[in-house]
């Protein structure tokens, strides 16, 4: 079927956390797209409450099966049922890794600018965050690898919590930079945590490597996290995996999750979850190449009003990485600034040093709420 991604759906007193104002602000931040769900998954939840009883429920076969294939015909990742564990979310995910992977006081890698839950749960963990920055070259980020085995070695870093592909900068790290980085890794022992959430939503002529296919032989200190929420535009639903090849990390995974009985999701999220890697590769399909052309309206727009902005074009999600320090000298003040003209971005100091004048806009919407959006931030800015 044809989707109408320019509908636009009013998400005001919904709960929503991205729409949360009072006014007619635009919410161009928070990763979550203002687009209806694939039809197959709201007709699976319809299945589900027209037949009327919710009760305890488990994985089944099918749903082990779906994952399974999903991942085998578009990454070439093999997985058997027995390496996949359930968890409610990536973030909690990257909480029990670091749990498992980790003593209090011990160095935790990461790099910068990142996605901030990595540098908070480190902390509250009990770990000391040693931050590698990426390096700008020729509009897209690249690993400082020399860098990262200094740290690595000075700190004894313990684990390295890859985001691959990258939010904010929106990379999709090849095979042969990830192979560096677990040729790295293994010479220190370091464990490998990859959040994966954003490999379904890579974009044209590039292509998403899971860490995990490359790890054979150090499959002991590697796992994958990733979910259906991100892909499908689910959030709110909740729900992740955990991909483990190593047996006995995967048991001890497990006995992990025992303490809070963190192993199981509810009924919603593993029907979404099948529905979903069963039947939503239409709806994905359409989704990407309409954020494709909001990612080049976006591009333009900024190239014609803001051209001294300085936009790294994504390679993977509707998230832009905007340099902005053409035109401001203070984070606060150029975050107030858009709010005062009410449209709101993610601040890039939030992601760490690097993303000083920064800032982070999120292109999954209607063009006509996008183009207004856009407008609002030419006029704080211009
Ligand atoms: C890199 C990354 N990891 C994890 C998450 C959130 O994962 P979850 O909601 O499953 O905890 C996000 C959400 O934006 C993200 O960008």
């Amino acid at each position: 079927m044809q989707y109408n991604f320019d509908e636009v759906i009013d998400r005001s007193n919904t709960g929503s956390i991205k729409w949360h104002y009072t006014d007619d602000t635009i919410p161009l931040w928070v990763a979550d797209m203002d687009f209806k769900a694939a039809q197959p998954i709201l007709d699976s939840l319809q299945r589900v409450v027209e037949h009327g009883i919710l009760g305890y429920t488990k994985q089944t076969d099918g749903l082990y099966q779906a994952i399974i294939n999903w991942h085998s015909s578009r990454y070439g990742l093999s997985l058997t049922a027995e390496q996949i564990v359930f968890s409610p979310g990536v973030v909690p995910s990257i909480s029990l890794m670091l749990n498992l992977f980790t003593e209090v006081g011990d160095a935790v890698l990461i790099n910068d600018p990142i996605y901030a839950p990595f540098v908070t749960k480190t902390k509250l963990n009990g770990c000391k965050v040693i931050s590698s920055a990426l390096v700008e070259k020729q509009g897209r980020y690249e690993f400082d690898l020399a860098d990262m085995e200094v740290k690595i070695k000075k700190n004894r870093v313990k684990v390295f919590l890859l985001c691959n592909p990258h939010n904010p900068g929106g990379r999709v790290w090849t095979a042969d930079e990830l192979q560096a980085v677990l040729e790295l890794c293994k010479k220190y022992q370091v464990a490998v945590v990859s959040d994966e959430i954003h490999q379904d939503l890579t974009l044209r002529s590039h292509t998403f490597t899971p860490f995990l296919s490359l790890a054979k032989g150090y499959e002991h200190m590697t796992v994958g996290l990733t979910s259906m929420t991100k892909t499908f535009n689910v959030a709110g639903i909740k729900g992740s995996m955990i991909f483990v090849k190593d047996k006995a990390l995967a048991t001890q995974i497990k006995q992990q999750q025992q303490l809070n009985d963190e192993y199981e999701l509810n009924l919603f999220a593993y029907t979404v979850m099948q529905s979903a890697y069963e039947q939503g590769g239409e709806w994905l399909e359409q989704a990407l190449v309409y954020i494709e052309k909001n990612i080049d309206f976006t591009l333009q727009y900024l190239a014609t009003h803001l051209p001294d902005i300085k936009v790294m074009r994504p390679e993977a999600s509707y998230l832009v990485w905007l340099d902005c320090s053409a035109y401001a000298d203070d984070d606060k003040a150029l975050y107030d600034a858009l709010r005062d003209a009410k449209v709101e971005l993610n601040s890039g100091i939030q992601y760490g040093e690097e993303g000083h004048l920064k800032l982070r806009i999120n292109v999954a919407c209607p063009q006509s709420i996008l183009a207004e959006g856009l407008s609002r931030v030419k006029q704080a800015l211009a």
